[in-house]
């Protein structure tokens, strides 16, 4: 009798074996997928294309008052606040202008380079 619930006892421990080192090798491969993902979004997207994918429903046309892509005249009373002042104001959000422009993907980086982008084409 004690050898047969020693014996179920070793099978049964050598399956739980088995199913855990299967479980670390599928989450090792899981964690190289993430990581695979990760580093490519934190590839940063050009203010081009930040600006052409986030800013300019609103820029483009001056929806709601926001400072119409490409008028130099509406983008220096912006700039007069200092560049400072306008990447803070971009990523915290100013009034009608939601925060990031809607974009809560967008790092920093990819903000500022939307806010030069658009500053570089106003001038
Ligand atoms: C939903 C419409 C909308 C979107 C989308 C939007 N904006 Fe704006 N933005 C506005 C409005 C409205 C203002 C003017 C706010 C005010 O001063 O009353 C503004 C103002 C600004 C200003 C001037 C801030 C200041 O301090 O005067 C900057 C810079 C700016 N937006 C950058 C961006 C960037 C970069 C994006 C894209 C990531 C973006 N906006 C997306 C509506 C928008």
């Amino acid at each position: 009798m004690q050898r047969v619930v020693l014996s179920v006892v070793l099978i049964s421990s050598v399956f739980l074996m088995a199913c855990n080192s299967e479980d670390s090798q599928s989450n090792s491969e899981s964690t190289q997928t993430v990581k695979g993902l990760s580093s490519h979004t934190s590839v940063p997207q050009s203010g081009e294309a930040v600006y052409a994918s986030k800013c300019r429903a609103c820029h483009d046309y001056g929806v709601a008052g926001a400072p119409r892509y490409g008028s130099s005249e509406l983008w220096a009373q912006r700039s007069a606040k200092g560049l400072d002042v306008l990447y803070q104001n971009s990523i915290r959000g100013i009034r009608a202008m939601p925060a990031r422009g809607g974009c809560y993907t967008c790092s920093d980086e990819e903000i500022k380079a939307a806010v030069d982008y658009i500053l570089a084409n106003s001038q």
